[in-house]
């Protein structure tokens, strides 16, 4: 794998080999593997877990890691990404882990990227987030034995999602049943992707039967202040609260992969309550994100030795 950019970077056979890293890494961690190898969190948006597990598993695998956030880069001195781009390889940077606004940046990259780069996509606007699907799956699978035959329901913003994109062509991929999109008709993800999907435009509806459920947060930095709903009002509309997850029994697992607004698309006793994987998802993504990277840059039959 030279570059990560979207879940169709990957095949099912990648996928399972990812997973089977995961797991020997989370056993037992190779000795820095990657020493010496410069990698750059390149963040023209904000984030927390992403930028931070990237930076973690990177240095776990012995790697350098510099982070540079445009606000207080040359960019704002106006240097393209691509420039910024090519200054960075000119210093040896190996690994890019790029967030951006715009949808396509990181092809942009991959287009001009010389033959020793490698590119992951920490998210592109609305298109997607790959490292954040594969810790979900990775999540999921944990949890449920396997993700083919279950039913996943996803609610919330979707239309605005990137994860919600990146984790419907992932479980599909992986043999889910039934992905249940559950939106208001203005958050309706468009164009339907394709796959096993039903839509809701009622979340209690959506809720019976279910295996899972990943909450999505609004995203407001996608949408002008005129449409963002009240958060009252959409509480009691798309609010996971406890009444609502017992209409899908107590062995449905509840994922949303942050960051959380409380009380608005979530209630803090579900999400801190038994039947939510989010802090597990966290720690998963750093040893999942080390699983990609090892598959990125050592030669394959090393992988296997190093994991
Ligand atoms: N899940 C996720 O992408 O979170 P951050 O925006 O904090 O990286």
């Amino acid at each position: 794998m030279q570059h990560l950019i979207d879940i169709a970077s990957l095949n099912s056979a990648t996928v399972m080999r990812l997973f089977a890293c995961t797991d020997r890494l989370r056993k037992q961690m190779p000795l820095r593997p990657l020493e010496g190898i410069a990698m750059v969190n390149l963040f023209y948006e904000a984030s927390t877990r992403t930028r931070v597990a990237l930076e973690l598993a990177a240095k776990q695998l012995g790697m350098h890691v510099i982070n540079v956030q445009s606000q207080v880069s040359s960019v704002t001195k106006g240097e393209s990404l691509a420039d910024t781009f090519h200054n960075l390889c000119a210093m040896g940077i190996r690994l890019f882990c790029l967030r951006h606004p715009q949808v396509g940046s990181p092809h942009q990259l991959v287009e001009v990227a010389p033959a020793g780069a490698h590119i992951i996509n920490a998210g592109d606007g609305v298109h997607a987030h790959p490292t954040q699907a594969l810790l979900d799956a990775y999540t999921l699978r944990e949890a449920l034995g396997e993700v083919a035959g279950k039913t996943i329901v996803i609610a919330g913003d979707l239309r605005h999602s990137r994860v919600a994109r990146s984790n419907i062509a992932l479980l599909n991929m992986l043999g889910a049943a039934e992905v249940r999109l559950a939106a208001p008709p203005e958050m309706q993800i468009r164009p339907m992707p394709p796959g096993n999907l039903v839509e809701f435009d009622d979340f209690d509806s959506a809720i019976p039967g279910a295996d899972a459920i990943m909450m999505l947060r609004i995203q407001k930095e996608r949408i002008s202040e005129l449409e963002i709903p009240d958060n009252n009002s959409y509480y009691r509309r798309w609010g996971l609260t406890e009444d609502r997850l017992s209409l899908a029994g107590e062995d449905c697992r509840v994922l949303h992969p942050g960051p959380v607004n409380r009380g608005v698309e979530i209630a803090s006793e579900v999400l801190n309550g038994p039947q939510s994987l989010v802090m597990q998802q966290v720690y998963y993504g750093v040893f999942v994100r080390m699983a990609v990277m090892l598959e990125m840059l050592v030669e394959q039959p090393t992988v296997e030795q190093e994991c």
